[in-house]
């Protein structure tokens, strides 16, 4: 999905690393925020910028102290788990207005943090089904400049 909405060079910012980091580095200039330091430095080629959680959420504190580069893409896939990743809602004011992809961002249960973030950056939003390894069936939600 990101391959097909960034072209190869550009810069990408990632909540959250992991295997699909590798694949991105391949492409595109890569930064990851990790919240765990064990898997800091994990997946060779991305820069990685190692911002413990502080309650649910990676420490602002650092994130406003290291996200000074520019960027064109925004991977949103951490922190682990549904439960904290809504907390993205109160630190909207960290990230730039870039196109997005969020993962998990979509289930009944949960408050629909997509559509209040495509809000938020003025950006179109669309939903893609998938499944994970196994099996559960979840949402990305693309957010897109509108047209
Ligand atoms: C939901 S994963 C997804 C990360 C990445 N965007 C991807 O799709 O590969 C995000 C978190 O899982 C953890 N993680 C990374 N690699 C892992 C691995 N091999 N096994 C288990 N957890 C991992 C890290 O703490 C990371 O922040």
């Amino acid at each position: 999905m990101i391959r097909n909405n960034l072209e190869d060079g550009k810069t990408i910012l990632e909540l959250g690393s992991g295997s699909v980091t590798s694949e991105l580095c391949k492409y595109y200039k890569v930064y990851s925020i990790e919240h765990d330091v064990k898997y800091v430095g994990k997946y060779p080629g991305s820069t990685y910028i190692h911002a413990p959680l502080i309650g649910d959420w990676y420490d602002p504190a650092i994130l406003k102290r290291e996200l000074t580069f520019d960027y064109d893409f925004l991977f949103i896939d951490g922190p682990p788990t549904y439960a904290r990743r809504i907390h993205m809602l109160e630190h909207l004011d960290l990230f730039k207005s870039v196109p997005m992809l969020a993962d998990n961002c979509k289930v009944n249960h949960r408050p629909d943090t997509a559509s209040i973030i495509s809000d938020y950056y003025q950006l179109s939003l669309e939903f893609f089904k998938s499944s994970d390894w196994q099996g559960y069936k979840h949402f990305y939600a693309l957010m897109l400049p509108k047209k």
